[in-house]
C-alpha cells in the first residue's frame, strides 16, 4: 500500500550515507510500489549540482550499491524523475529561498527533513527550519547519529532541535532497529507463549550479544573521534540489550515500547571507577602480515598527525541490570572491527537442569542455549540434547532446532533504512530512540569513557582476523563462562 505523498527533503545529498544507504532504500521501496505518484526527494548541500546532477548521482547509487537483479530501467528512469536539488549553505545562509519553492504547500503532502550533516549544523539547520516557510507542526525532522560525543552534546543537539521541533516530531535513527531480525526478537517474546514465562533470571544464566565486523575502520576521520563505545555500545548494542531485557509494553504504541526501553536502561548498574578496569575491555587492532594476506592496523591507517591515538576498535563488557526480572543475570557485550568475521547474534544462555539421570549416558547434558541471529545467515536457532539415534545405548549431544530465514521465506530482506525512511512518512516513532532513552544511554557510557581516559594504559592490542584481546576472554572466563562459538 503506498504512503501518503511526501516532500523528503535531504541534506547531505551529496555525502555518503545518501549514495551507500538512503538513496538505494528508497529506491527499493519505489519499486514494491509503496510510493504515491505524487512524491518528491529533494536533495540540499553546498555543492553546485544541477537537478540533472543530482538525478545522475542517484542512477550511479543504485548501479553501485543496489543489487542487479533490483535494477530495473524504466523504474529507475521514474524513480530519479521524481528527484531535484537545492544548492543551500547553512552556515552563510544562502539558498533557503530555492528550498522554500521546491516545498509544496500541500497539508496532504508530509513535509520530511532528513539531516544527514554533522550534528554541528542540526541546530542551525533546526533554526532556518523553524521559519514558516519550511516549517509545519505536522513536519518531521530525521536525526542521523552521531548525536552528541557524551551526554552534554547530546542535550545541546537535542536543546537545538526542541527549540523548533516537539518530541513527536523527532526521529533519530539507530539502524539497527529497522533491521528485519531485530525487530523480529519482539515478535519472538511476544508473539509466542514459550519464551516469556522463562525470560528471566530463574532460567537464564547470562546473556551475550555480538557484533563483530570484519571490516577495519578505514579512513574515516570520525571513527578516531569515536570509537567503539560510542560508534556501536552507546546506541547499537544498549537497544539491543533493551530489546532483549525489556517488560512486556502494553501495545505496540511508541511511547508504549520506548518506555519500556528506557526503565531499562535506566536500571543499569552503573559501573564505578575503580570497576571499569574489571568489567570492560578496549582494544586496537593491529595488522598482520604473511605470504597469503597482509592487513593494515590501526594505526597504520591514521594520518601523521593521529598516530599514536588510544582510540578502541573493541570493546567488551559485563553489563549488570538491576531489577527484579534481571537481578544477577550478567550481559556481556563485544563489539569490534577486523574480528574473525561478520557476525551479529544475540544468544540467551539457559540453567542448568537441576538434576541429571544420565549418570550412565555418554556425553553429559549441556545449558540450552537460544541464538538470534541478526546478521549474516539471518535465523533463530534453539541448541537442544537428545540422544544420538541407534541401539548403543543412552549418548546425549546437542543440536539446534533451526529456523533458517532464507530457507524459510522467499522473500529478500529489506535493509534497516527502508523500514525506517517510510516509517517517518507513516509518523510512525516505534523504531526511532526518544531523547530520554539518549540520555540515559549516555549516562552509562560516560563514566566508562571517562575512566579509560584517565587510564595510563592503553587499549590492548589484538590481530587484525581474531576475536579481540584476550582481556575478553578473560573477562567472561573469570565468571566460569565462554563467549559462544559459532559452529558454522
Ligand atoms: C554504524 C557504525 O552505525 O554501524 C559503523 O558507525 C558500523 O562503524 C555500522 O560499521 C555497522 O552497521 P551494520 O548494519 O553493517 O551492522
Amino acid at each position: 500500500i503506498p504512503v501518503q505523498p511526501f516532500d523528503y527533503v535531504v541534506f547531505g545529498a551529496t555525502g555518503d550515507l545518501t549514495k551507500r544507504k538512503l538513496i538505494p532504500a528508497l529506491y527499493h521501496r519505489f519499486l514494491d510500489g509503496q510510493f504515491d505518484e505524487n512524491s518528491r526527494i529533494i536533495g540540499v548541500s553546498r555543492s553546485p549540482l544541477s537537478d540533472e546532477d543530482f538525478q545522475e548521482a542517484a542512477r550511479k547509487a543504485i548501479a553501485d550499491f543496489v543489487e542487479k537483479d533490483y535494477q530495473d530501467k524504466d523504474t529507475i528512469d521514474r524513480f530519479v524523475s521524481i528527484f531535484s536539488y537545492v544548492i543551500n549553505d547553512v552556515m552563510n545562509r544562502e539558498g533557503w529561498g530555492d528550498l522554500g519553492k521546491a516545498l509544496r504547500d500541500d497539508t496532504k503532502v508530509v513535509r520530511a527533513f532528513y539531516l544527514a550533516v554533522a550534528p554541528d549544523i542540526f541546530g542551525p539547520i533546526a533554526d532556518y527550519l523553524g521559519k514558516r516557510k519550511y516549517y509545519r507542526r505536522d513536519a518531521r525532522v530525521v536525526l542521523e547519529k552521531p548525536l552528541g560525543h557524551d551526554l552534554q552534546s547530546s542535550e545541546d543537539i537535542n536543546d537545538g532541535i526542541a527549540k523548533i521541533f516537539k518530541e513527536d516530531q523527532v526521529y533519530r535513527i539507530d539502524h539497527y532497529l529497522g533491521k528485519e531480525t531485530v525487530q523480529n526478537l519482539l515478535a519472538l517474546r511476544f508473539a509466542n507463549t514459550l519464551f516469556e514465562p522463562i525470560w528471566n533470571s530463574a532460567h537464564i544464566d547470562h546473556v551475550q550479544i555480538t557484533v563483530a565486523e570484519s571490516v577495519g575502520a578505514g579512513t574515516r576521520g570520525y571513527y578516531d573521534e569515536s570509537g567503539a563505545l560510542r560508534d556501536m555500545i552507546q546506541n547499537h548494542m544498549l537497544q539491543l540489550l533493551c530489546l532483549v531485557a525489556m517488560e512486556p509494553p502494553a501495545s505496540d504504541d511508541a511511547n508504549a515500547l520506548r518506555d519500556e526501553k528506557l526503565k531499562v536502561l535506566r536500571s543499569l548498574k552503573p559501573i564505578a571507577n575503580g570497576d571499569v578496569g574489571k568489567v570492560t575491555v578496549r582494544g586496537q587492532y593491529r595488522g598482520v602480515a604473511s605470504e597469503t594476506t597482509s592487513v593494515a592496523g590501526y594505526q597504520d591507517e591514521l594520518p601523521e598527525d593521529k598516530k599514536g591515538s588510544r582510540t578502541e576498535t573493541f570493546v567488551a563488557l559485563k553489563a549488570e541490570i538491576e531489577n527484579w526480572r534481571w537481578s544477577g543475570v550478567p550481559f556481556y557485550l563485544r563489539t569490534g572491527k577486523r574480528m574473525a568475521k561478520r557476525v551479529s547474534e544475540i544468544v540467551i544462555q539457559f540453567k542448568p537442569i537441576p538434576h541429571s539421570i544420565f549418570d550412565h549416558a555418554e556425553g553429559a547434558p549441556k545449558s540450552n542455549k537460544l541464538i538470534i541471529r541478526l546478521q549474516p545467515d539471518e535465523g533463530v536457532k534453539l541448541l537442544m540434547m537428545i540422544k544420538d539415534p541407534g541401539p548403543g545405548g543412552m549418548r546425549l549431544r546437542e543440536v539446534p532446532l533451526n529456523l533458517s530465514f532464507a530457507e524459510t521465506f522467499s522473500e529478500r530482506t529489506p535493509e534497516a533504512y527502508e523500514r525506517l525512511l517510510l516509517d517517518v512518512v507513516r509518523g510512525n516513532q516505534t523504531l526511532f530512540m526518544r531523547r530520554d532513552e539518549l540520555e540515559a544511554a549516555w549516562c552509562w557510557v560516560d563514566p566508562i569513557r571517562e575512566a579509560w581516559d584517565r587510564a595510563s594504559e592503553p587499549p590492548q592490542p589484538y590481530t587484525a582476523g581474531t576475536w579481540g584481546p584476550t582481556g575478553s576472554i578473560a573477562l567472561i572466563e573469570r565468571d566460569g563462562r565462554t563467549w559462544h562459538e559459532d559452529d558454522n
